[in-house]
């Protein structure tokens, strides 16, 4: 009695999460074997790392406010504390470094995998998130972070987006080290702070944005400078803001690899889709030369769909040996957002698809041993099948198959049973025959093709 009277449980997920009912786990999965095949193209091969992780290896080199604020702690012992990934790039660097010796390099990896942040839950955003990453390790050459680039834009062709509905936003922290240094003259110590600011630009109103320059800066040139960066929309365009630029900045590294990279993507053809933009710099500390993020372009989607860079130093952590690595990071349920928006998922995605499933149907549970060896038979030939335990009525188990859209059945009563046969309908024409059960996979081949030359 108290037990039916008691309060019932709630069956919401979590806040921030979610559950994936079949239609949705069916969308996404579709869209995550697709972008594997790409990965396919490419020879990226995937890997998985477990979903905790000590805290130190992100706690060094990840964000402070990924880390501090945004993070899932577990404490199972006093003074142990594990962290559920928040992203999978320390992940990456730690398992690559245990095999630095035996890995071929360059390595092409990729991994879906499950990540927890506790972040404000809002469009595109959750507290568990699949994150699509791809990664290549042990190539130094500008070579490496073009590739990624490909890698996205073949991803958005694969589903019919086109240059005017994404953009990659890019740009190279080693050149806005040498416009801080070399044009702004701002301290080496401080140029961390340029990059948290550029960064926080976009997540804050203008007026406390301006506010927020202002407390850590009070050199009017760098403002300025740190205002120019924001807005300008391409290279030639920041550039003729500054006055009196010196040879040195010409010949920097980061000057000379921003406009090497701005001409690869040129002789790549892939450079309608991409977007010098020098406000993107990356929340994250351990990327150190080009850095990107994916937007959609129109008002619908506001936030980063992709997210990427290189990384030189971050295993270091790990070793001595220098291992540079770029790649990126999707977030699946941001993709899936824009495709919807731009009506790039097929509807009958999300719909079970039973057009290749035998059903088979019986007239009593006599037959029941009989019906179980043949549902075994057509499994060993690849074909799914689906047995009603009814074992009666046939008309209901009829109108059943009929609904979910199976277009073969399998009719089998005591006569079947005794003679070794089966009676065969094809759903469409309504036509059904009796044959021997050697002969049923031939049969179920030849409906198929039958129903194939139909559509
Ligand atoms: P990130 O910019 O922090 O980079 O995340 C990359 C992408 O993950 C974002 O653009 C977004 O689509 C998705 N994402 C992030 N947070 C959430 C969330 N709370 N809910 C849903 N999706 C989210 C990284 O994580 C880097 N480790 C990427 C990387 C790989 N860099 C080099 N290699």
């Amino acid at each position: 009695m108290n037990n039916i009277m008691s309060k019932k449980l709630s069956t919401k997920p979590l806040r921030g999460m979610k559950d994936f009912y079949p239609p949705d786990l069916r969308e996404i999965n579709w869209i995550i074997d697709t972008i594997r095949d790409v990965a396919d193209l490419y020879s990226y091969e995937e890997f998985e790392s477990p979903s905790l992780e000590p805290i130190e290896i992100f706690a060094a080199k990840s964000s402070e406010e990924l880390v501090n604020e945004q993070s899932f702690i577990v404490e199972k012992k006093k003074g142990e504390k594990l962290i559920l990934i928040p992203e999978l790039t320390p992940s990456l660097a730690r398992i690559i470094t245990a095999k630095r010796q035996e890995l071929k390099k360059p390595i092409r990896w990729f991994s879906v995998p499950t990540c927890y942040r506790y972040e404000r839950p809002q469009k595109g955003r959750r507290r568990e998130f699949k994150q699509i990453n791809m990664d290549i390790l042990g190539e130094n050459s500008l070579y490496g972070d073009l590739e990624i680039f490909s890698i996205i834009v073949d991803i958005f062709s694969e589903f019919g987006a086109t240059s005017k509905q994404f953009q990659i936003y890019y740009n190279n922290r080693r050149f806005i080290d040498s416009v801080c240094e070399l044009i702004l003259q701002v301290p080496k110590e401080k140029i961390p702070l340029v990059y948290k600011i550029l960064d926080k630009a976009d997540k804050m109103e203008n007026s406390e944005y301006e506010k927020y320059v202002l407390d850590n800066f009070q050199d009017e040139i760098i403002i300025q400078g740190i205002y120019k960066l924001k807005e300008a929309n391409s290279l030639n365009d920041l550039l003729t803001q500054f006055e009196d630029i010196s040879k040195e900045f010409y010949d920097s590294k980061g000057f000379k690899e921003l406009t090497s990279f701005i001409q690869l993507l040129e002789e790549a053809r892939i450079s309608e889709y991409c977007t010098f933009s020098p406000g993107v710099v990356r929340g994250l500390d351990y990327y150190t030369g080009i850095v990107y993020e994916v937007f959609d372009t129109g008002k619908e989607n506001i936030r980063s769909i992709f997210g990427g860079g290189r990384y030189d130093d971050l295993l270091s952590l790990f070793s001595d040996e220098k291992i540079t690595g770029t790649g990126f990071g999707m977030g699946v349920l941001m993709f899936s957002l824009f495709l919807k928006t731009y009506d790039l998922i097929p509807k009958e995605i999300r719909e079970p698809d039973y057009t290749d499933t035998i059903f088979i149907a019986s007239i009593n549970e006599n037959v029941s041993e009989y019906v179980l060896k043949l549902a075994r038979m057509i499994r060993a030939e690849d074909f799914p099948c689906i047995v009603d335990y009814r074992f009666s009525n046939l008309k209901n188990q009829l109108s059943k198959a009929h609904e979910i859209g199976v277009l073969i059945v399998l009719i089998i009563g005591p006569k079947e049973m005794e003679q070794n046969e089966v009676t065969i309908r094809n759903m469409n024409t309504e036509k059904q025959e009796t044959i021997k059960n050697s002969s049923l996979i031939d049969k179920i081949y030849d409906i198929i093709d039958e129903l194939e030359t139909q559509n």
